[in-house]
């Protein structure tokens, strides 16, 4: 069997209509405009309101991936849909992401890895291609981390926004797709960053509400210091696996959690901050959906276009770390 890559052929995104600018934030808590940009360099996010959903989101953006590459729903094989944040605890978001497209019996699953996530199915599902066993694979990343945050805590609340990204791989013998990826977990920090109730560990109850334990809880230091020592090395192990060199990176597209973390990985992977593609300003950190909005906004932008070499790199609850190389086919095509 010749070998077969996994081409990026469509993408597409959803954000939320609502946008709250740092300065509505500072109305109701402790903060202010001048240190969330300082320290974060997020100038706004996009929030859901009532007629907005998880799998509505997800849905959007996989349609718009498929519009783009010309495929049907019907000739999907698979959907990762990689979130946190699913409508339910069960059934999983994949299945009403599936039935929503028309995607009738095609095989549908969650990848939870946090802001990981999407690099993480990006693996599997290059994977599923490469084997041979599946033709087109839709991947999505998706969030709605509003709804675990605490809005009177200022050290989170200011920090992520939600929204969706997609894009459809298809099997193709052109060399390009992902050429390397490398993933990682260190699961012996996983309270640094953490809902505590509402699992099977502690289910919800009105104490567990109370006690503010059904919010999402982050050691914001511990996570940055963390994110500074695995990013740049992943990054810079992934470019060599790929058989290339820092100068062969066309566009960096890092998970967009803290301007201050971007920075410090292209510092540390000596890539100049032109190479680097940053969208946080807009949208916060939206967790598994930020590398696909990120890339989907680089394409509409002419940032990236065919024959381009991306890197992508990505740190998250789990702990996890995430990093991928990622070449763009000749067939792909500008907006
Ligand atoms: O996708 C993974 C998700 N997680 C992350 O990406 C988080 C990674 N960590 C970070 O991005 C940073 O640690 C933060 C942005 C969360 C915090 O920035 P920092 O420079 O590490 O600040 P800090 O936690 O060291 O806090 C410095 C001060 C503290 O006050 P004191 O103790 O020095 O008086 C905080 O209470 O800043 C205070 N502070 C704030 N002040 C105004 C914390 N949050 C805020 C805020 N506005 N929103």
């Amino acid at each position: 069997m010749p070998t077969r890559y996994a081409n990026i052929v469509g993408w597409g995104m959803y954000t939320p209509q609502r946008v709250i600018p740092n300065a509505e934030l500072a109305q109701q808590v402790n903060t202010s405009d001048e240190w969330i940009v300082a320290r974060t360099g997020i100038r706004k996010r996009r929030i859901v309101g009532s007629a907005e959903n998880n799998s509505q989101m997800a849905t959007d953006a996989g349609r718009a991936a498929l519009q783009k590459a010309g495929v049907h729903p019907r000739e999907l094989d698979l959907i990762i849909v990689a979130t946190s944040s699913g409508d339910h605890i069960t059934p999983p978001v994949s299945s009403l992401v599936q039935h929503a497209l028309g995607a009738r019996d095609v095989p549908a699953f969650v990848l939870t890895t946090g802001c990981t996530g999407f690099i993480y199915a990006l693996a599997t599902a290059h994977q599923f291609i490469a084997a041979g066993t599946y033709e087109n694979v839709l991947v999505i990343g998706v969030e709605i981390i509003s709804r675990w945050l605490d809005w009177s805590d200022r050290a989170t609340c200011v920090l992520f926004g939600d929204g969706a990204g997609a894009v459809l791989l298809q099997a193709t013998e052109e060399e390009c797709g992902v050429l390397s990826f490398e993933l990682g977990s260190d699961g012996g920090n996983a309270g640094h960053l953490i809902v505590p109730a509402g699992g099977s560990a502690m289910p919800t109850t009105h104490e567990t509400l109370n006690n503010g334990l059904n919010n999402l809880y982050m050691n914001g230091r511990e996570v940055f210091k963390f994110a500074t020592r695995v990013l740049g090395r992943a990054l810079r192990r992934t470019i060599a696996k790929a058989g290339l060199t820092k100068e062969d990176i066309d566009l960096f597209i890092p998970h967009q959690a803290n301007k201050r973390i971007i920075d410090s990985a292209a510092r540390q992977a000596k890539l100049p901050m032109e190479k680097v593609f940053v969208n946080i300003h807009e949208y916060g950190n939206t967790s598994a959906a930020s590398i696909p909005i990120a890339l989907c906004e680089a394409l509409e932008g002419g940032r990236a276009g065919p024959g381009n070499v991306l890197a992508f790199v990505a740190f998250g609850a789990g702990l996890t770390w995430a990093a991928a190389v990622v070449k763009l086919g000749t067939q792909v095509w500008r907006a």
